[in-house]
């Protein structure tokens, strides 16, 4: 049995290194990871890049340890410029929407990973792969592409983040990329129900993207 480092720390959930190639993340509040694990595998399968699941136990699971820089990292150091780091966000959300939905009966509803931000992408010697599968379920694509603008402009309207200038213009990027985004105010009642701002900073953020877009 490997012994289990600390490698990194998200909102919901402790990542460790299980030696050089798997992790193991485990979600601080418990739950179960056996559905979120059940989707990885099933995207996996379709093509869509992300890492391969090894086990799903209780709050536990069990991956591939991804080398390379979340693409937040990679546009702070500038290894990735803000077109490109657009453009893969914009590649993933079209890729991920190209799919069929497994459950819902209706037909124009699609797999949505709805946290899908520079800090849950990894970026890889083989591309691009797509983590923290927590937030997802089917529904409408542009939801999806709403709850990415909204998040990049939350860290644009924080004034005492040193990233809002960049994020800032990642949001146009992200906007030129997939036009005007159509389902914010359903991402504003999703985001002010999951996330942590408060609902004036939650609205702020979504003023900065209507103004960015129009
Ligand atoms: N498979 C992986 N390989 C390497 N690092 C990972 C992997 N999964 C997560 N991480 C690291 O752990 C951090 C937190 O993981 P994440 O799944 O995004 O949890 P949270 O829900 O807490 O944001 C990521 O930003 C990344 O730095
Ligand atoms: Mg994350």
């Amino acid at each position: 049995m490997l012994a289990a480092t600390p490698l990194a720390s998200g909102r919901d959930a402790d990542v460790y290194a299980l030696g050089a190639d798997r992790v193991i993340r485990r979600n601080r509040d418990g739950g179960d990871v056996r559905a979120e694990a059940e989707l990885m595998a099933y995207l996996r399968g379709q093509g869509y890049p992300v890492p391969e699941v090894f086990r799903a136990d209780g709050p536990d699971l069990e991956m591939t340890r991804l080398a390379g820089p979340t693409l937040a990292e990679a546009l702070v150091t500038g290894v990735a410029d803000i077109r490109s780091g657009a453009r893969i966000l914009a590649t993933l959300h079209h890729r991920l929407h190209a799919l069929r939905a497994r459950r819902s009966p209706d037909p124009a509803a699609r797999i949505l990973h709805l946290d899908l931000h520079p800090e849950n992408v990894m970026v890889t010697a083989d591309g691009p792969v797509v983590i923290d599968w927590g937030s997802a379920r089917e529904g409408a694509p542009e939801l999806d592409l709403a709850m990415t603008a909204l998040i990049v402009a939350e860290v644009a309207t924080d004034p005492t983040s040193p990233f809002a200038a960049l994020a800032d213009e990642l949001l146009a990027a992200f906007l030129a990329e997939t036009g005007p985004v159509r389902l914010l105010d359903p991402a504003v009642s999703l985001r002010t129900r999951t996330g942590l701002l408060d609902p004036r900073r939650v609205a702020q953020a979504a003023a900065r993207v209507r103004t960015a877009h129009g």
